[in-house]
């Protein structure tokens, strides 16, 4: 079980307490939600720092002020977070937010609405791998253990914000129709302008190459690693202990196939694919 003591349950969830309180997720569940609201909704570690860098870049025409002046979370804050109701007054329309939040978990307001939503997926075993190195760091989270453990507590949901693939398929099967638009960590990396032109044209914008060529730029893993608003480097030691590893940490596909033996490959293999069964939920990376 995750532990009493860092964890609040939210319908079941571990979440840190550091970082969420049960006001906070009252406030959640009455906040207004706007129709020209913009949510991207991850499952943690799929990329949701790298989206809070994208879209206030894409919302505004490619200028550099918000992501160079505004630390990450205040500039597109979480919507569960405990800071949420003291910086979503300041947000200006359209408000961009990030959310670790399963579909049916969204305010109220939010279903009625015509908000738009970008759900961004990474390949279940590198969400894992990076979460088990940022539950080494974060000081708010229970120690992983060994990657053998900590991988048995990924299976069990035992980690903050449960299951992978409840979140995925939660997501999956709504009735959002074109409001929401599924992205992957991977097209990004592999192609993170072409990803910026679908995210624009989703949002109804435009822009020119150079401003987009502008924004690829300072979207990149290396613009963003020395970037104090992105970098997490202004956390204090108290929170995260950046010896042990960094927020940004490589920021590349496939680094599950340094930690997987072929043994925990074949035992978390079978757990997924039955999980995921009948979900009619593909990804490229199931091919691999
Ligand atoms: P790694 O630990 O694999 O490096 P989140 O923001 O959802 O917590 O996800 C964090 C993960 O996204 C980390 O993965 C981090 O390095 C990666 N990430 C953040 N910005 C990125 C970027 N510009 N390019 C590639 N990966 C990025």
């Amino acid at each position: 079980m995750a532990s009493k003591e860092k964890y609040l349950f939210y319908h079941g969830l571990p979440i840190p307490k550091t970082a969420h309180s049960a006001e906070s997720l009252k406030y959640l569940e009455t906040f207004q939600v706007q129709d020209d609201d913009i949510f991207c909704v991850t499952y943690p570690k799929s990329g949701t720092t790298w989206m809070q860098t994208i879209l206030p870049l894409l919302l505004n025409g490619g200028d550099l002020t918000p992501v160079e002046n505004i630390i990450s979370w205040k500039r597109v804050p979480w919507l569960e977070a405990a800071n949420f109701a003291s910086v979503a007054d300041k947000l200006s329309s359209p408000r961009a937010m990030v959310s670790h939040l399963p579909y049916h978990l969204m305010p109220a307001s939010f279903y009625s609405s015509k908000a738009k939503v970008i759900y961004v997926a990474r390949n279940i075993k590198d969400s894992l791998v990076s979460s088990f190195y940022f539950h080494q760091m974060a000081k708010f989270l229970d120690d992983p253990g060994t990657f053998d453990e900590f991988m048995d507590k990924f299976l069990a949901g035992q980690v903050f914000w449960g299951k992978w693939t409840d979140h995925v398929k939660s997501w999956r099967n709504t009735d959002l129709g074109d409001r929401i638009l599924y992205i992957t960590y991977e097209e990004m990396i592999q192609d993170l302008r072409e990803v910026l032109k679908h995210i624009l044209h989703f949002l109804g914008r435009e822009m020119s190459e150079d401003a987009l060529d502008r924004v690829t730029d300072h979207s990149q893993f290396k613009s963003m690693k020395q970037n104090k608003m992105s970098n997490y480097s202004l956390v204090s030691e108290k929170f995260m202990d950046k010896n042990k590893s960094s927020f940004l940490r490589k920021g590349i596909c496939g680094d599950w196939k340094n930690h997987f033996s072929p043994e925990l490959e074949a035992k978390f293999n079978t757990v997924i694919r039955k999980e995921m069964e009948g979900s009619g939920i593909t990804f490229l990376w199931d091919e691999e």
